[in-house]
This record gives structure tokens, C-alpha cells and sequence, in this order.
């Protein structure tokens, strides 16, 4: 597998990771000699492109054990969390979110909470940076909002039944590693193709057949509908009837692509990784910096964020950029956490399998000089 690469460190992969070659030579493909539209019309070429879109459905079912979930195609996780919520149409008294919620999921449930005046509860972090469902006083919600992994803290949740509809917002844990839906406690999962060695402008929301009636589509337009008269019209069932219009074609089959490298390099991904993470771990050892989320435990992503007392997390993003090492800084749209934690922001290392120890020594000789 070749990763196309900038040049430099690229230590921002949370954000979004890279790609391999296989990915891109199937949206060239696309793109020169396959461009054409899905689910309409009789020729060829429609038809077999509607058939690859139709094929990455299976593959994503694949992916995550989920077979027993529709597989609803969207833009990004952004967009997921948003239709997801605002289609949603069974019970909503109470809500639970957790601290550790990126904004795209805390807030259009927010939002939803807000109008239909319903609790908002939130679920903390214990001093093992795991979920403290402890803590809640209540021992179940209508609706539960939980990353399967924090973009800020990497650590993989354990996702408890604690509501009749569970939310999990799968955008960094993906592009890692799988997760088995069909045995889990969740409803609705949703993640990005650009953060999963895919294209940008792709992504999957994945919604439990059985809880499909508290779903009723809002968007409404061409691919999305059975019939239509002067006056009314019926939807498509799940997953047609919450995709109108034109999806990203090209980038959805980049996507199927993408999943099914991870698949086939799946156990090289877990051991690359946690060697990563384990020397990640001692370089902020040797340094003496505490990272956010540090428990010593290997499960966790090989993600990193950091501040250095006395330095501006921006400060230090500039200076690492200075050294051709592209890190994130700031509040990683996760203000509930940011709050939490008593921060304003931090530095953001993020890897992937294709990382290295060589850069990992670079990075650790480049923040020894500017903490010294
Ligand atoms: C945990 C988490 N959820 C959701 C998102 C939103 O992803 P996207 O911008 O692809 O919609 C991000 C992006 O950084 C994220 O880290």
C-alpha cells in the first residue's frame, strides 16, 4: 500500500488522515471514464456505477459488523449528526450527552432538546478518563449522545444502555479500527470518509432497523420519494428516503475502497499502532508533559493532545510548523470538553499506522529544545 504524502510530519490525522494510492486511482477512474449518475435512468453506465454506490453499502455493513442497521449515505459526520437529529421523531424528554461530545453532536441535539424543552443532562469522565456513568442520577434517558472516541482524548468509550436510543458518534474511532454494531448497545453511528484514508465529501449514517419508525425523513427532493401527486407524496423507506438528491458518487466508491484496505491491513493497523502510542507515551514521559487522557492504556488511539506550561498551545503549533511537524492546536470544536477540563485549547499530535518512529524522534527532539 502506497499513503500519498505531504511532505513534512504530518501529525494531524484526527483531522483528517491520508490517503492511499488505490483510493485516489478509483476516483481518477470515476472521474474520467465512469462520470455518470445513480439511481435513474436504463444505460450502462448508470447502472453500474449505481451498482458500485450499491456495493459500498455492504461493504460499510461489513466493516462494522452491521447488518442489521441501514446504511444511509451523507457528506460528513457533521451532516449525519444533523439529519440524524432533526428526523428524529420518538421520544425526547430527556437527553444525555457527554462531556467529550465534538460540537457537530452536541449541538444539533442541543438545539432539538431545547425546542422540545427536555432535560440535557451530561455524563463526565472519571479520574481514569472513562465514562463515569456512575455519576448520572438517572438510570436511563430517551436519547444518549456518546463518542465511541474523544477527539481530544483518543480513549476508546465503552457505550452502556443508558437510553432507548443510542447516538455514537463513530468520526475518529473509524479510520482505526472497526466496532461490532450489530452487538452493541447502539442506534445511530455516523463517521467521515476523509478521516478513514478515503475522500473528503463522503460519509455514513447507520441507523438500527428495528428503530427505523422513530425516524421520519425531512429532506425531501428527486431519489427520495416513490410517488408524487398534486397533492402528496410517499416516501422511500430507509435508507433511499433520507438521501435526496445527487450523493458524492466518486467519493462514496473511494470510500468502499478505503474501508476495505483497513479491513485487509486490519491487524497490522493494531500493531503499528500501539507501538506508536507506546512510544508517543514515553517521549511525553521523558519530557515530562501530561498528556490529556494519560492512563498508560494501549487500547487508547494514537492521538495526543498536550499543553506545555507557560507556552500558548498556538505558540507551540507555530513553532512545531516551523519545524515542518503539522500538529492542531486549539479547542478541536470540543467546547463542552474544553470547559471541562478547564482549558482553552491544546495541541493536538495525531498519527496513523503510517507514521513513524523516526518522526516520533524528530517530534520529541523538536518540543525537548522549545520546553527546555
Ligand atoms: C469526534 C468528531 N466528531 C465529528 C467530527 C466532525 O467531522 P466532519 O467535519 O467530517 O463532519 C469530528 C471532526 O473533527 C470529530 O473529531
Amino acid at each position: 500500500m502506497e499513503i500519498l504524502r505531504p511532505k513534512g510530519i504530518y501529525f494531524d490525522n484526527a483531522a483528517t488522515s491520508l490517503m492511499p494510492r488505490e483510493v485516489l486511482e478509483v476516483l481518477i477512474e470515476h472521474y474520467s471514464v465512469k462520470r455518470s449518475n445513480v439511481g435513474r435512468g436504463m444505460h450502462d453506465l448508470g447502472k453500474e456505477v449505481t451498482q458500485k454506490v450499491e456495493e459500498v453499502r455492504g461493504k460499510i455493513q461489513e466493516y462494522f459488523n452491521a447488518y442489521d442497521f441501514y446504511v444511509i449515505f451523507t457528506f460528513n459526520s457533521t451532516f449525519a449528526s444533523n439529519i440524524l437529529a432533526l428526523s428524529y421523531t420518538g421520544p425526547l424528554n430527556s437527553l444525555l450527552i457527554s462531556v467529550e461530545e465534538h460540537n457537530s453532536s452536541y449541538l444539533p441535539w442541543f438545539h432539538k432538546a431545547r425546542k422540545e424543552n427536555a432535560i440535557i443532562d451530561f455524563l463526565k469522565i472519571n479520574e481514569k478518563w472513562e465514562l463515569d456513568y456512575e455519576s448520572l442520577d438517572k438510570e436511563s434517558y430517551d436519547v444518549a449522545v456518546i463518542t465511541a472516541a474523544s477527539n481530544v482524548i483518543g480513549k476508546v468509550n465503552e457505550i452502556k444502555k443508558i437510553a432507548d436510543f443510542i447516538v455514537v458518534d463513530g468520526a475518529q474511532l473509524a479510520g482505526h479500527r472497526s466496532i461490532d454494531l450489530d452487538h452493541s448497545n447502539i442506534d445511530a453511528f455516523y463517521f467521515s470518509s476523509h478521516k478513514c484514508l478515503g475522500p473528503y465529501g463522503a460519509g455514513a449514517l447507520l441507523i438500527r432497523k428495528e428503530k427505523a419508525k422513530l425516524i421520519t425523513p425531512n429532506y425531501l427532493g428527486g431519489g427520495a420519494v416513490k410517488s408524487v401527486t398534486s397533492d402528496n407524496y410517499v416516501l422511500k423507506p430507509l435508507p433511499h428516503g433520507l438521501e435526496p438528491g445527487t450523493p458524492c458518487i466518486a467519493e462514496i466508491i473511494g470510500l468502499g475502497k478505503a474501508l476495505e484496505i483497513i479491513k485487509e491491513n486490519e491487524k497490522m493497523i493494531e500493531s503499528k499502532e500501539k507501538e506508536l502510542v507506546k512510544e508517543m507515551h514515553e517521549v511525553f514521559e521523558e519530557l515530562n508533559i501530561n498528556y490529556y487522557g494519560n492512563t498508560k492504556d494501549n487500547g487508547k488511539l494514537p492521538l495526543f493532545s498536550f499543553n506545555v506550561e507557560g507556552l500558548h498551545y498556538n505558540a507551540l503549533a507555530l513553532y512545531l510548523n516551523e519545524h515542518n511537524i503539522y500538529v492542531r492546536s486549539g479547542h478541536h470544536c470540543a467546547h463542552l470538553l474544553m470547559d471541562y477540563l478547564g482549558i482553552k485549547g491544546s495541541v493536538r499530535a495525531s498519527l496513523h499506522f503510517y507514521n513513524t518512529s523516526e518522526e516520533i524522534q524528530t517530534f520529541k527532539k523538536v518540543l525537548k529544545k522549545v520546553i527546555k
